[in-house]
């Protein structure tokens, strides 16, 4: 066998893993996963129906084009079917918008820390990661992006609220950024946890990207109507980006399962956004019991909370995994927790209470 492997790009040397929340242990005791931010409710009855209907024909391939699914989302935002893209979740989605924006000699600035596949995709695109650090209070310090955007920038990732520290950005601070960046450089919002919001200090994307041509509103099916399984994204962006990103999408990469259980998902929206008021019910419970225990926590606005232990980390995470609960350690950093169920939400406080008194 010869000794020489095929030419790879050397862009992939400094492309770090992409670290999955670990599942919850097989076997013994109830384990609760509070590491990827899912949605702990089973599918509904009705979307579960459907996507099983769709499963029946899966010898086909999907429709290319999404078309009911685009058509239900244009409907559902009151925008144009044409600024609708759709992809294999919405990292492949942003994935595509920097196959469309990014490549060698060009930078993609985003907050860090944030969504860990900003740095993935990012490098896989030959573009230069520019990474600009959370403020004290665990926020996106805009003025310092802003001031991060050279000739070479191409894209931004603003993600709000940001992932892992829920953290949001208001109106006012927003469309004052917006403003500072030239038209030619595409601002993706990445609104994942969009749902979770109740603070009306908080723009709608969708809102934001009406009057500007550079402006791209990232959303998921995988968190609030809990689809993560399914895969399928989308994008709202103006002509070319939302052109752009139908000609790099994978070719029916969306599988009909998940185009087919997507629209039924925004046809029980109500049912499905009573779920999310649970769930936002639930986080304020943790987060007032965690203060309540002496815990600094940033401010949440999505379905998990963030705790910064520093060295303690991974300590900490070990505490919860031996008390039945997986969350999401960053070593050296902090802790990311899904609100799950009630049960594992009370196995994750009592550990943290435990392992409060001994700091
Ligand atoms: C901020 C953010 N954006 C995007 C995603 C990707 O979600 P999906 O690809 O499942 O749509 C995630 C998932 O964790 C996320 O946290």
């Amino acid at each position: 066998m010869s000794e020489t492997s095929p030419r790879l790009r050397a862009e992939l040397d400094g492309v770090p893993a992409y670290k999955p929340g670990k599942p919850a242990a097989a076997g013994g005791p109830k384990a609760y996963k509070l590491s990827s931010n899912e949605n702990p409710y089973p599918p509904l009855p009705g979307v579960l129906e459907t996507a099983l209907a769709a499963a029946g024909s899966f010898n086909r391939y999907p429709d290319l084009a999404c078309t009911a699914l685009v058509a239900e989302i244009a409907s559902r935002f009151g925008v144009p079917a044409s600024h609708v893209a759709t992809g294999t979740g919405s990292v492949g989605v942003a994935q595509q918008l920097l196959q469309s924006t990014a490549g060698p000699g060009d930078e993609v600035i985003y907050a860090w820390r944030s969504f860990e596949a900003y740095p993935i995709i990012t490098r896989i695109s030959g573009a230069r990661p520019v990474e600009v650090p959370l403020t004290a209070d665990e926020g996106h310090d805009l003025d310092a992006m802003a001031e991060a955007i050279t000739e070479r920038t191409r894209l931004i990732f603003v993600c709000n609220p940001n992932n892992p520290t829920g953290t949001v950005i208001r109106r006012a601070e927003l469309e004052r950024f917006l403003d500072r960046v030239p038209p030619e450089v595409l601002v993706v919002l990445d609104e994942a946890y969009r749902e979770f919001i109740r603070d009306t200090e908080v723009p709608d994307g969708v809102e934001l990207y009406r009057e500007r041509p550079n402006v791209c509103v990232l959303r998921t099916f995988s968190k609030a109507y809990g689809l993560a399984g399914l895969r399928v994204g989308f994008a709202i962006a103006h002509e070319p980006v939302a052109a752009a990103l139908r000609k790099t999408a994978v070719p029916f990469g969306v599988s009909q399962l998940a185009q087919d259980a997507a629209v039924a998902s925004l046809r029980a929206e109500d049912e499905l956004l009573g779920r999310v008021g649970s769930l936002v019910a639930e986080r304020e419970r943790v987060l007032a019991t965690l203060t309540g225990q002496g815990w600094t926590v940033a401010e949440t606005h999505a379905n998990f909370v963030w705790l910064r232990l520093g060295e303690r980390t991974l300590d900490f995470a070990a505490a919860c995994e031996a008390a039945g609960v997986v969350i999401r350690p960053f070593a050296g950093e902090g802790v990311r927790v899904t609100i799950g169920e009630s049960e594992g939400n009370d196995l994750f406080l009592q550990t943290a209470a435990a392992f409060r008194k001994e700091l």
